[in-house]
């Protein structure tokens, strides 16, 4: 459809919110490669920008500054993407990349992609074709919109691929590669920070990370924003951590909303951990060492499974369908009936063992680059003749 520009001109990564900052981290790591580098450029949309959110990531995962930052911030679904949308244009006017390259399924992966679309650069979308089925979704939005614009769709699972081929993507776009967000959590094993140390360093007692413990995080609107919906969720929290402490980081959005509906008292439960959001490798050495995970999050979903820890999803329904059948995750929903059962079948039995799914094996972004280097040679090609 769309052409790759002059030759040697970059790919532009764009990054918006904390989901995408672990996608693109080893996907520059590849391209930094000494024995057959790409040239790229990183474009931060500003949607998460607080240090917690941001800056805090780019340490860790070893992320450059970024050559541009659109400093969006938060504001409603239409103003927040028509705000990246009108600050992106220009930088794609001055920057002449090769190509746009986005990931996952936030805000900002859409509003670039479609500046790209209408400007005939071509659009590469990383972590393609997950589908929910459930429109009601942001996310869901903007997965299938980006997909319809993307000249170039890697996918992280088989499903992915039906989904992509049912809306009429052309199947020669479609490259299964694995998943780069498990790429940076193979590659960050190592560095993980012991779950002692993050639970002492905050104040909570590290002897929990001797007895036992559980991780829960929730910001999902459809969890959050309703106070009926939340006070629910939180009832069944407050009921687990009678049976093993949990411990949740809480995510911006959801601490207003529980301000704002008037249930932070529910969290003042002895053996209820709240801390505020955490780092990435704070994260993985929590989640590496939980007994299980609670969570709304798609990210989780995959990280658990990778890590061989149980999952409950409190979702009816998830667009990453291997998690479940081949890895520990289950979905709950917000069934409190249904949370709970899940949960003592775990503490007594252990949970699901689940294995790693095809090609979560940490080269995913390797592959997509031997894939870009000769896309970018085909295009150059087809350019000249
Ligand atoms: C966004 C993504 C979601 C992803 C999540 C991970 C969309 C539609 N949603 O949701 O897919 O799972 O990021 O976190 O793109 N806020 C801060 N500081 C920040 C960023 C946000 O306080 O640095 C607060 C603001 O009150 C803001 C709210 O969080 O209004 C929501 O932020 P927003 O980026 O709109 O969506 P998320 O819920 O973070």
């Amino acid at each position: 459809m769309m052409h790759a520009r002059a030759a040697g001109a970059p790919i532009l990564c764009v990054v918006g919110a904390r989901p995408n900052f672990m996608k693109v981290a080893p996907l520059i790591r590849a391209m930094k490669d000494v024995s057959r580098p790409m040239p790229f450029r990183l474009v931060h949309t500003g949607q998460h920008y607080d240090q917690q959110m941001n800056s805090q990531y780019f340490r860790s995962l070893g992320i450059p500054e970024p050559d541009v930052n659109l400093e969006v911030g938060s504001a409603t679904h239409a103003v927040q993407t028509a705000e990246i949308m009108r600050r992106f244009e220009p930088v794609l006017d001055s920057e002449r990349p090769a190509a746009v390259l986005v990931v996952g399924d936030v805000n900002s992966t859409l509003a670039c992609a479609l500046v790209a679309a209408k400007k005939n650069v071509a659009v590469i979308h990383v972590e393609a074709g997950l589908r929910s089925f459930d429109r009601t979704m942001p996310e869901e939005v903007n997965r299938v919109l980006t997909d319809q614009l993307s000249d170039l769709l890697f996918t992280t699972e088989k499903s992915a691929r039906e989904n992509l081929l049912r809306e009429g993507v052309s199947g020669s776009n479609i490259h299964f590669v694995g998943n780069v967000m498990i790429d940076t959590l193979r590659y960050s094993l190592e560095q993980a920070v012991p779950a002692e140390r993050t639970l002492s360093l905050r104040g909570a007692t590290a002897k929990l990370a001797q007895v036992g413990y559980a991780v829960l995080t929730l910001h999902r609107p459809s969890n959050v924003d309703v106070p009926g919906t939340l006070r629910l969720l939180l009832n069944a929290v407050v009921e687990i951590s009678r049976r093993i402490p949990v411990i949740f980081p809480i995510h911006p959005r959801t601490r207003s909303r529980i301000e704002e509906a008037g249930l932070g008292s529910m969290l003042e439960t002895a053996s209820l951990i709240t801390l505020p959001p955490l780092d990435y490798l704070e994260m993985l050495g929590l989640m590496r060492t939980a007994k299980f995970v609670l969570t709304d999050s798609g990210g989780l979903q995959e990280e658990t499974t990778a890590l061989g820890v149980p999952c409950v999803t409190l979702r009816d329904n998830t667009e990453r369908p291997i998690t479940v059948e081949e890895g520990t995750n289950s979905l709950a929903g917000q069934d409190h009936s249904r949370i709970l059962a899940l949960v003592d079948d775990i503490l007594r039995t252990g949970g699901k063992a689940g294995r790693i799914p095809d090609l979560w094996d940490g080269r995913a972004s390797q592959r997509i680059v031997a894939v870009l280097h000769e896309w970018l040679a085909g295009t150059a090609n087809r350019r000249v003749a």
